[in-house]
């Protein structure tokens, strides 16, 4: 096994290439959009082929052998990948905080409520700041450092402000945060408020936090962290190496995502062709996205107008994370959705909070936004287009701690869900909620706590 050097320049040379038009982008605009036409841009590697540098098997054993090394870009489940990714002019200049390296699960239970053999979860949520966002985040923040900028900065529904404050702090740059006002998990601004961004909360929803932050950075150099910056997905594509890597390179059927501004499931949809294009594998998993029923942009591009132009909606749903109307990177989405045969599939509120406490009782947990996975994969299993004996992945986006006080709300039957009338939600999630009971200080009191509940779930 060869020695590993985090200063070897490989032959992976990027270009960055408008998904429209296809021109080559050379200065990149402010808005990461592509000068000639206006759409976003990706990476793309020309260069890659299966030789020598390249070849899978090498390659694996390569990244395989890192995860026993201590340096500091080796033991990051981001750059240990880093043939794959954009290269920076100095390797050891990479703002990483170990990210990535996220657990596998197996989900007994889940499975069952789902109606299928066998059901893993990759947790995302298991990174430094309790999201995906910071796989992500570490690669184009160390592109902005590279670039001299001081100030970085992103509108959000909270996971990508948490991430963005974080990765700042580390690199001694600047953040500026703006995020919709009371529409944020309190775990999420807390984070921001810690680590020393300056945090906006602006009178509207996210899609309104964007065409704000879009002003800004037109009138002062700032350093835009959104998904719509193509070094954002570079760094989130790493989950699927990853996922790849820990199933042996045997490939899931199917892997279901949740989707908001519609950035991961593109990211992850690009690696797991990149990984197919290198040999890597010979096949690639059904990629699905699910939405919130309030908020189901893409479900709707895709029924209403065959996916032909968008169908921005008023996003409204207690998924936060994903409280999205106007999703940037749609095409990126239908590009992944047609390239693998995945599809759309839009659940309720009250499947949401359902699938979240399932996932809750596998002793996992994650947060509402995460949650729609196991309440798609459901749908998609009654419809047909998951198999009960097919192997499916699904990608939790983020912690249980993120937003406690709609876990508390919800076991406490104070939920209150948009568009829906409170006691229909109540009826359909009844069984689910575990209120905390309050009790006077004896061990008489609890142990007839207990034993209610012993009697409780023999009958139930
Ligand atoms: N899950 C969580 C927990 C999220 O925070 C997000 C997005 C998504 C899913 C959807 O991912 O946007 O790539 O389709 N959160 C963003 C934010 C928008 O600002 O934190 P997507």
């Amino acid at each position: 096994m060869e020695a590993v050097d985090a200063n070897r320049i490989s032959r992976g040379s990027y270009i960055v290439r408008c998904i429209g038009c296809g021109a080559t982008a050379g200065d990149l605009a402010p808005d990461f959009r592509c000068k000639r036409c206006g759409e976003l841009l990706e990476v793309n590697f020309p260069g890659w082929s299966g030789d020598d540098d390249f070849h899978a098997d090498r390659l694996k054993a390569i990244w395989r052998e890192r995860r026993t090394s201590n340096q500091t870009l080796d033991s990051s489940g981001v750059w240990r990948f880093r043939e794959v990714l954009p290269e920076l002019d100095d390797w050891s200049s990479a703002i990483t905080m170990r990210e990535g390296n996220t657990p596998v699960y197996d989900l007994p239970r889940c499975a069952r409520a789902a109606g299928v053999d066998h059901l893993r979860a990759k947790h995302q949520g298991m990174n430094p700041t309790g999201s995906f966002k910071d796989t992500g985040m570490t690669v184009a923040i160390s592109f902005a450092r590279q670039n001299n900028f001081h100030w970085v900065a992103c509108a959000s529904t909270g996971n990508t402000s948490a991430s963005m404050a974080a990765y700042a702090a580390r690199g001694a740059m600047r953040s500026l945060v703006i995020i919709p006002e009371g529409k944020i998990a309190w775990g999420k601004l807390s984070q921001s408020l810690d680590y020393g961004a300056l945090t906006c909360q602006l009178r509207t929803d996210f899609d309104g936090c964007v065409r704000v932050l879009n002003d800004i950075i037109r009138r002062h150099p700032i350093y835009l962290l959104n998904s719509v910056n193509p070094y954002r997905l570079e760094g989130q594509k790493t989950a699927a190496i990853e996922l790849l890597e820990q199933l042996d390179w045997r490939v899931p059927d199917h892997v279901v995502v949740p989707g908001g501004n519609l950035g991961n499931n593109s990211a992850l949809g690009k690696a797991f062709l990149e990984m197919k294009r290198l040999g890597f594998v010979d096949s690639v998993p059904k990629i699905s996205v699910i939405q919130a029923e309030g908020a189901n942009p893409l479900y709707r591009t895709v029924h209403e107008k065959a996916g032909r132009e968008l169908v921005p909606v008023e996003a409204e749903t207690l998924a936060t994370a994903i409280r999205i109307g106007n999703p940037a990177s749609w095409q990126k989405s239908l590009a992944v959705l047609q390239a693998t045969n995945g599809c759309v599939e839009q659940v309720s509120e009250a499947e949401i909070a359902v699938a979240k406490t399932e996932i809750g009782a596998d002793g996992i947990g994650c947060e509402p936004a995460s949650a729609v996975t196991l309440a798609g994969l459901k749908k998609l299993v009654r419809t047909g287009f998951i198999s009960k004996s097919e192997s499916v992945v699904l990608i939790l986006t983020g912690h249980v701690l993120k937003d406690p006080e709609y876990t508390i709300n919800f076991h406490r039957g104070e939920l209150s869900v948009p568009r829906m009338a409170d006691s229909e939600f109540q009826s359909l999630t009844k069984l689910q909620q575990r209120a905390p009971v309050v009790l006077d200080a004896s061990a008489d009191a609890v142990l007839g706590a207990l034993q209610a509940h012993e009697k409780a779930e023999r009958h139930g």
